[in-house]
């Protein structure tokens, strides 16, 4: 017969069905690290409130110390009957330290508070990591920029060529979403930083124990201000679950338009061999799989996120076994972004882009029409005849099939008094950058500005 955590009020174990459904030992077991953690620092509050001498918690360490030996070279594992990581790892302190002992630990806690914590502990871990390889790929980002400082692209809106834009410029606008990806981790650690421990299984403890010590000791700021809601609450949670979110989707946007670089059309970008893949029928094809599997996997990962939500929601306070499956989303989550991270940053890092054709696109769709209507503007011309005036000239080039810059002194005379040959200063593609120079803009020094501020917040992360 299995052995339970609460025999006593219970004539026999759990049917054979239900300990099935119950059981979460294969994802809850890399919580081990972080439940032994908590074990030896509620083992140190129990002696400080006189519940354990000094010998009986050094035997209670030395046990938990073999235990995480053990588990960790493997000696220890989930046994059939364990329901989950707390329920095995206190039999094996049982088998370690005797049932004397062993089962003195369990005073005053409650899985309710451990389970919180440890997820808690687990995430913030974990934050620190995933945010690393997003900086690794933001670092190749940088890299790319710098190494192309005034190469010029179309830039788009609605996907048609709106104005040129450094290539540089379009790289950062995907390194700074990313940066605030990691800056919404450390944020959202504040958050996290608050220790459940001590809540017992709702309603805090009666054994005199200290949360605070607790806390402090497993690197939290302080215990939760309130036993129910730090129990009962996932938001930290879910917040964690939403930031991994909105990086998998900033990775998507940035697939997105790799896999277009990369078509023939476009012939912007071509792909590292290492980086690529073949098809296994078609000899010449070289696709751009970790950009699919980016875009694809975000799908994945924004469903982690909206199933936890939906399993929060109307939940009673306090803690209900839903909260179980709070786990594998973000689990999910982070195993998903700790494989695709690394060949994201590989596959960016070694893109080669053909700034010869990107510049030659550049002012192409009539992109430098803008710059007319603004060299107007600073001619002293209202902008609403700015516009209609520039506008009149991709009519006219348009009708001729020819670009602005081919549009001769008459032509221009013809269309507007106000259009004297001077207006060719913006008709380039360089002119056109180097007007855009207000902060954030496309300008080759400004560009160069948020290159080294990119740089400076890696640094200070
Ligand atoms: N394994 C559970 C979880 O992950 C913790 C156990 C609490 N169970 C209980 N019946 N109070 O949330």
């Amino acid at each position: 017969e299995r052995v339970s955590l609460w025999g006593g009020r219970f004539a026999g174990g759990p049917a054979d069905a239900l300990a099935a459904l119950s059981k979460s030992t294969h994802f809850d077991w890399r919580l081990a690290g972080q439940d032994i953690a908590g074990s030896k620092a509620h083992a140190r509050v129990l002696h400080a409130a006189g519940l354990l001498t000094a010998q009986e918690l050094e035997g209670m360490h030395d046990a938990l110390d073999d235990l995480w030996a053990d588990v960790q070279n493997g000696v220890f594992v989930a046994a059939d009957d364990d329901e989950d990581v707390h329920t095995a790892l206190e039999r094996g302190l049982i088998e370690r330290a005797g049932t004397e002992l062993g089962g003195k630990l369990r005073a005053g806690r409650s899985r309710n508070d451990q389970i919180a914590t440890l997820v808690r502990m687990y995430l913030r871990e974990q934050a620190k990591e995933v945010s690393n390889l997003v900086l690794d790929v933001v670092d190749a980002l940088i890299a790319q920029a710098q190494e192309q400082p005034n190469a010029p692209m179309p830039g788009r809106t609605h996907l048609q060529h709106a104005q040129p834009v450094l290539l540089a410029h379009h790289l950062l606008a995907h390194a700074w979403p990313m940066l605030r990806d990691v800056d919404r981790f450390i944020d959202w650690d504040l958050r996290a930083a608050k220790s459940p421990y001590g809540s017992g299984a709702l309603a805090g403890s009666s054994l005199g124990l200290d949360p605070a010590a607790v806390a402090t000791d497993l690197g939290f700021d302080g215990p939760v201000e309130n036993s129910i809601d730090g129990t009962a609450s996932r938001d930290v949670v879910a917040e964690f679950a939403f930031v991994a979110s909105m990086l998998a989707i900033d990775l998507s946007r940035l697939s997105e338009e790799i896999i277009i670089w990369n078509t023939k059309e476009f012939g912007f970008v071509t792909l590292d061999d290492a980086f690529s893949t073949g098809s296994s029928i078609m000899p010449q094809k070289k696709n751009p799989d970790i950009a699919e599997l980016a875009r694809g996997k975000a799908g994945r990962i924004i469903g982690d996120l909206t199933g936890l939500l939906t399993t929060l929601k109307g939940l009673p306070l306090a803690y209900n076994r839903d909260l179980q499956e709070d786990k594998e989303p973000v689990f999910d989550q982070i195993d998903t972004l700790s494989i695709l991270l690394p060949a994201f940053a590989g596959m960016v890092a070694t893109m080669k882009f053909d700034t010869e054709r990107m510049a030659e696109l550049a002012p192409q769709g009539f992109s430098l029409a803008t710059d007319i209507a603004e060299w107007l503007v600073r001619e002293g011309v209202p902008f609403r005849i700015a516009h209609e005036v520039a506008g009149s000239c991709v009519r006219v080039c348009e009708e001729r099939g020819i670009e602005l810059w081919d549009l001769s002194d008459a032509d221009l005379a013809e269309i507007s008094e106000h259009l004297t040959p001077a207006v060719r200063s913006v008709l380039s593609v360089e002119g056109s950058l180097g007007s855009r120079n207000a902060v954030g803009g496309t300008a080759p020094e400004r560009v160069a500005e948020q290159l080294e501020q990119a740089k400076e917040q890696v640094a200070e992360f």
